[in-house]
């Protein structure tokens, strides 16, 4: 089993990347972090505990971290994540609390914790990581790779130039990408291809409370994408994050270089990739997802989804 250690501001398809974290063998969740994006941090972060009682891991700790972007204001994605950030679902509430610690400090507990080293899945925007690597150096060494939801080479999503994730907290994704660790960045031009249907949420209904939970999720999730955007479905982007730790053949990833716009100008926050190696400048510092086998991912979220077998007294509940 891959330990891993998952930053999020659930958000549909932070919720479901956890479901399927949850459901996946190959996986061993150490720790559930909350950060503000999709909504603000009150919000995701019980969002993040009603996800794990669904799934009867209300053992699994969950941290809040950052409030706010280190710079500026948090912007935060009500349009297409609710009012709630996980609007579409109505999870009972959970068993169990947030720990005290800050998210960077509990992230650097569990990685000192740890026997073996961990891989951080980060499907925010990066604050609560960024804090981590800046005032704790030596857990940071116990990071065996940090895979990210987040940028794009091509078009971004909150504004032409950059990438949700990223556009919230540019400052804190430059110092990831410059950190010298094994990142992996999972950007739009892979996910906006990780598409599911109404007749995906269709599919997963009747198959017990958790994927029903997740049908419902993705139907709302639908609404917003096939208003605002033309990918043919909801793009899952998180889970195709989440997915990448342990099969990894369904992304292919190239070596570049990554920049990040950190400037006031109509492209901060865009992830800059030399994808033609043009520049002589700076080594590769990331591998960049370019390709997605996306029938496989569909196949993979929906499948771990309708094999959960919940165990928790909520997730009953949500059968009443
Ligand atoms: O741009 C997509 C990303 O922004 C996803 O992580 C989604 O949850 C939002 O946070
Ligand atoms: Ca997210």
């Amino acid at each position: 089993m891959i330990p891993v250690l998952i930053d999020c501001d659930p958000g549909q398809d932070d919720a479901l990347a956890l479901l399927l974290a949850l459901g996946s063998p190959e996986l061993d969740v150490i720790g559930v972090t909350a950060v503000a994006g999709n909504q603000t941090l009150d919000k995701t972060t019980l969002n993040a505990l009603r996800v794990l009682e669904l799934a009867g891991r209300s053992d699994i700790p969950v941290a809040a971290g950052a409030e706010r972007p280190l710079v500026g204001e948090l912007v935060v994605a009500a349009d297409a994540h609710g009012e709630t950030g996980l609007d579409g679902v109505n999870l009972p509430p959970p068993s169990a609390r947030a720990v005290p610690e800050h998210a960077k400090d509990f992230l650097a507990a569990r990685l000192e914790a740890s026997e073996v080293p961990v891989t951080l899945v980060a499907l925010g925007p990066l604050t609560n990581v960024a804090l981590l690597l800046e005032d704790h150096p030596r857990a940071t060494a116990r990071i065996e790779r940090i895979v990210l939801m987040g940028g794009a080479v091509n078009e971004g999503n909150q504004t032409p130039s950059a990438e949700f994730n990223i556009w919230i907290d540019p400052e804190a994704a430059a110092r990831v990408f410059e950190s010298g660790l094994d990142v992996t960045m999972v950007g739009l031009d892979v996910t906006n291809k990780a598409v599911l249907a109404n007749a995906d949420a269709d599919g997963l209904r009747g198959a017990g409370p958790v994927a029903e939970a997740a049908a419902d999720m993705i139907d709302f999730y639908l609404g917003f994408y096939n208003e605002a955007y033309d990918h043919g479905g909801a793009p899952i982007h998180d889970a195709v994050a989440l997915a990448h730790v342990f099969r990894s053949d369904l992304l292919t990833v190239e070596s570049r270089r990554v920049d990040v716009d950190t400037s006031d100008g109509i492209c901060r926050g865009r992830t800059v990739v030399d994808m033609r190696l043009r520049t002589s400048g700076p080594e590769p510092n990331a591998h960049v997802a370019v390709d997605i086998d996306a029938d496989g991912f569909r196949s993979l979220l929906l499948e771990r989804l309708r094999a959960f077998s919940p165990t928790s007294r909520a997730a009953s509940r949500l059968t009443s």
